[in-house]
């Protein structure tokens, strides 16, 4: 993956099912299926409670969703950090069952065997360091990293180590301007920012964040959309119609007399 696309930054989001992949999908360079699946979809308070088998089942959706996007799906937590043997086969289980472009894996100075082990043996891999939301119970919560000169220089290395293994691009995450701008001067390969400022070669946020789903979203998450205002005015006003028995009215109701009426009108009509 180049730096930059023809000079601009590259445009990432998250997808988890079809329809909104294909939503997305003419607009986004990456889409990637994160295990922020956990938290977005499935209501659990991290992301470490998440399996193999979401990240498949969601992985599947999005793919056929979506058209030319490059899609990458997460390895969950467990998945990968106890031998590059155990990641490259959880690795081509993703692959195989989802046909996805690339995993993703968070990934410490440790994995860099691990990455190496993936990319030799054919599989892309995604890096993703600074803040590791898997790694919140060793890190004490999501909190952004390289405020100390250690911690600055773990996360370099921590990127260092995942471009010198193979990795085609690395998630730069929660990290301050200085430090996202020292990483990407660094590294040849493209670095892909959320709340790591716009000095990284490109950005990614949780679909759902930006669209405006939930009353609270991180400091670096820019509302363009207010989804949540929009499901609740809708649901609001169905419930009052079916209370009311303005729904369902003539339109949204079989008729034996009319072959036109059987026709179950659609928004778009
Ligand atoms: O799981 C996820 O959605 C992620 C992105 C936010 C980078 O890892």
């Amino acid at each position: 993956m180049a730096k930059a696309k023809g000079g601009q930054p590259l445009v990432c989001l998250t997808a988890y099912d079809a329809p909104r992949a294909a939503l997305i999908d003419p607009h986004c360079d990456l889409i990637l299926v994160g295990d922020s699946v956990g938290m977005v979809v499935h209501g659990l308070d991290s992301t470490v409670g998440v399996t193999m088998d979401m990240m498949i089942m969601h992985g599947q959706a999005v793919m056929r969703g979506s058209q030319s996007a490059f899609v990458v799906v997460d390895m969950p937590f467990g998945s990968y950090e106890a031998s590059p043997q155990q990641a490259f086969e959880n690795a081509a289980r993703i692959m195989m069952e989802t046909r996805c472009q690339a995993v993703k894996l968070e990934s410490g100075v440790y994995a860099e065997e691990t990455v190496r082990y993936l990319v030799d043996r054919s599989i892309p891999v995604l890096a993703h360091v600074g803040l590791r939301p898997q790694a919140i119970n060793v890190d004490g919560g999501f909190k952004a990293k390289g405020r100390s000169d250690d911690e600055r220089q773990r996360v370099i290395a921590e990127a260092k180590a995942a471009e010198s293994a193979g990795a085609f691009g690395v998630v730069v995450e929660g990290v301050a301007e200085d430090l996202a701008a020292e990483i990407t001067e660094l590294l040849s390969i493209p670095t892909i920012g959320i709340g790591a400022s716009a000095s990284c070669d490109g950005q990614i946020l949780v679909t759902e964040d930006m669209l405006g789903l939930f009353d609270w979203t991180p400091k670096f998450v820019r509302r363009y959309g207010n989804v949540k205002g929009e499901i609740t005015a809708a649901v609001e006003n169905y419930a009052s119609d079916v209370r009311g028995r303005a729904f369902p009215g003539k339109a949204e109701t079989y008729s034996l007399n009319s072959e036109k009426s059987l026709k179950i009108p659609r928004v778009d009509d």
